[in-house]
């Protein structure tokens, strides 16, 4: 893992609300502790630009999450599109192929201009929401695991920064992959947390432990009856 990340630094909040004025009462009320706010579909396709707008104006960074899959061309614009916003992080899905990984590489760099602005590229292997028989319908006859590996491995030489991954992942990335390699970790909920939709979920800290370099997590904070002190708790959880 990136030893430059502090430990303040490596959660991510996911503002999964519907209106943009109730995730800007979450990122002032947030922003002295949590530095980068996750910014998702939902929120972009009501809002657009003006939601990461809103996080950039409270001194935050955000991780526009918006999964970009189409032909290399069209990813490539979407991508300088989203590095011109200068957003910290965006994600593309792997199975787009290298040729498109390539493109959206490129496109992150040629946008930032050669600065050091240039947003990390992530790419998401296998949906987690998908098993075996859901991947087995697309055609895909691996095991999972070696699924996401390959995934990884193809979008790493073809130039992606990292990926997300689920918890239990996290650890067979970081082993085949590399130290270097960002892995960003959702499915988080802190010890006794409730765990909702998720179904493999690990602590803040033994995510960290398994090779996570960023966390992200929505509903333990967002939920939370005091939200800064939930996210300080998970930050403090992470030190350990
Ligand atoms: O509320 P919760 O902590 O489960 O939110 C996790 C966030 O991470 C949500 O925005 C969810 O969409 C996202 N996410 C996930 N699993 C993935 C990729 C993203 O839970 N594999």
């Amino acid at each position: 893992m990136p030893e430059s990340i502090k430990t303040g630094e490596r959660l991510i909040v996911a503002l999964d609300m519907k209106t943009l004025d109730e995730a800007a009462l979450t990122v002032k009320k947030l922003a002295a502790s949590v530095r980068i706010f996750k910014v998702g579909m939902g929120l972009f396709t009501s809002y657009g630009p003006d939601a990461v707008k809103m996080v950039h104006d409270k001194g935050a960074k955000v991780f526009l999450d918006l999964k970009f899959h189409d032909i290399p061309n069209t990813v490539a614009h979407a991508v300088r599109s989203a590095a011109k916003l200068g957003v910290f992080m965006i994600n593309i899905h792997a199975m787009g192929g290298s040729d498109m990984i390539t493109a959206a590489a490129a496109a992150a760099a040629e946008a930032a201009g050669g600065s050091d602005k240039k947003p990390i590229l992530l790419g998401v292997t296998v949906l987690t929401s998908m098993d075996q028989a859901a991947i087995g319908e697309i055609g895909v006859e691996r095991k999972i695991e070696e699924e996401v590996i390959a995934l990884a491995r193809l979008g790493k030489d073809a130039g992606l920064d990292g990926v997300v991954a689920s918890p239990n992942e996290t650890s067979l990335i970081r082993q085949n992959l590399g130290k270097d390699f960002i892995v960003v970790t959702p499915g988080i909920r802190p010890a006794g947390a409730e765990k909702g939709d998720q179904k493999r979920t690990m602590t803040p800290a033994d995510a960290v432990r398994a090779g996570a370099d960023y966390i992200v997590v929505g509903r333990p904070i967002i939920e939370a009856k005091d939200p800064v002190e939930a996210a300080k708790k998970i930050i403090k959880e992470m030190e350990s």
